[in-house]
């Protein structure tokens, strides 16, 4: 007996019914062909040599900012030999962004990449500790040695390129050294000073980039991105306060510069609102950025939408009766334009449409019910969407 998702010709229901995020699939997900046209003039004005500049990625909820991001991460990126890594909710501090992404690395992998990046550095017979592997130096070192070894690494570093600065080689081997007793990473193992507040203002971004370069000089990649999602969290704080809009600012600023530099590609997204707010807080810093606006969806890209999912989810070889089927096939004329405009409206209507058939054994989803749904999920008087 079919199962009944078979009775609707599907293999799974291809809608998250909370129409958040990228649905889970191994095969590169749709995007409209105005999102790639976009993207592409982004890409192109890099190579006009004024280095990378931030994409500040624009959009209502429920547009399809993660969505891009989730796209970018996984297959754009990597086409690109770009390394990236997405957030989520990174904190109001730069601080807390850099904490998330050492943690995300892990100590024992970082201390690994920069013990190799600085052995074939050592340059004088007499650096004997500094030999094997990273494994045989855990297993083998004795803290009285650790300041002879400490100004070896530190001394290789340099001449790796990692850094020119003394400081931030010394700290770099510190966290080489320290990792056999203190397995998890902290910022503030990083950056002079304990407290939060000590981190010093400058320095912050000359260790992170010093931490980037060496990510890239030891795990051979070309570039690191970031992609922070929700960045309007940090700029739209209930009663911002001064302090907290200082340091929206000056993490926003710290990120640019690190792009600037060219360590680091950056993506943002952020609603209308947290880029208004942003534009008010700093004109300036705003312009630096390529701004992507993601513009509600045209009939034709919210008919893709809605075919292309459809597809991913019918078993191989069959031939659908047509392309929205288990739905009429002109039932996306019937929505309202508001929902069909969004992706999360789209998203959530189908998937609950879909569920409800499914649960009454149906062959196929008929138009009142769809509008049913629609209006169960969107109640004219105002649902959310
Ligand atoms: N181009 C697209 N093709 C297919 N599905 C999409 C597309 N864009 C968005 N979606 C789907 O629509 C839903 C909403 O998208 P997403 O979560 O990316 O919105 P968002 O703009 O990040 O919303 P929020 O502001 O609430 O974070 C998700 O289920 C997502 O998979
Ligand atoms: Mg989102």
């Amino acid at each position: 007996m079919p199962s009944p998702l078979e009775r609707l010709q599907l293999k799974f229901n291809p809608f998250e019914p909370s129409g958040s995020g990228a649905p889970a699939s191994e095969k590169e997900p749709w995007l409209p062909e105005r999102w790639k046209q976009k993207l592409k003039k982004y890409f192109e004005q890099l190579g006009v040599g004024e280095g990378i500049r931030p994409l500040a990625v624009v959009g209502e909820y429920g547009s399809g900012k993660s969505y891009l991001l989730h796209w970018l991460d996984q297959h754009e990126f990597p086409r690109r030999r770009v390394q990236s890594y997405y957030f989520n909710d990174p904190g109001v501090q730069f601080y807390d962004l850099a904490n998330q992404f050492l943690r995300r690395l892990g100590r024992k992998h970082f201390s690994k990449l920069v013990w190799e990046l600085a052995q074939p550095h050592v340059m004088h017979r007499q650096l004997t500790l500094f030999t094997g592997t990273y494994e045989d130096f855990l297993g083998s070192f004795r803290q009285k040695d650790r300041p002879k070894l400490e100004q070896q690494i530190q001394a290789a570093l340099i001449a790796a390129k990692v850094t020119t600065d003394e400081e931030i080689a010394s700290r770099l081997a510190q966290i080489v050294m320290d990792t056999p007793n203190k397995p998890y990473f902290e910022y503030r193992d990083f950056v002079p000073g304990t407290a939060r507040s000590v981190v010093a203002e400058h320095q912050g971004a000359n260790y992170f980039g010093a931490l980037l370069r060496t990510l890239r000089l030891a795990a051979g990649v070309e570039k690191v991105a970031f992609l922070i999602d929700e960045f309007e969290e940090i700029s739209l704080h209930r009663n911002i306060t001064a302090a907290a809009s200082q340091d929206y600012r000056v993490t926003l600023k710290r990120l640019i510069d690190l792009t600037d530099a060219g360590e680091l590609w950056l993506v943002l997204s952020l609603t209308h609102d947290g880029a208004e707010k942003t534009k008010q807080l700093d004109q300036a810093l705003w312009s630096r950025m390529f701004e992507f606006t993601v513009d509600p969806l045209e009939d034709d890209e919210a008919y893709d939408l809605v075919k292309n999912r459809l597809a991913d989810a019918r078993p191989d070889e069959l031939k659908p009766k047509h392309d929205l089927f288990p739905f009429d096939p002109g039932f996306m004329a019937d929505l309202r334009p508001v929902t069909r405009s969004i992706p999360r409206s789209i998203v959530k209507v189908c998937s609950a449409a879909i569920s409800q058939a499914a649960s009454r054994n149906k062959k196929s989803i008929s138009n009142v019910d769809v509008l049913a749904v629609e209006e169960n999920l969107f109640p004219v008087s105002g649902g959310e969407r």
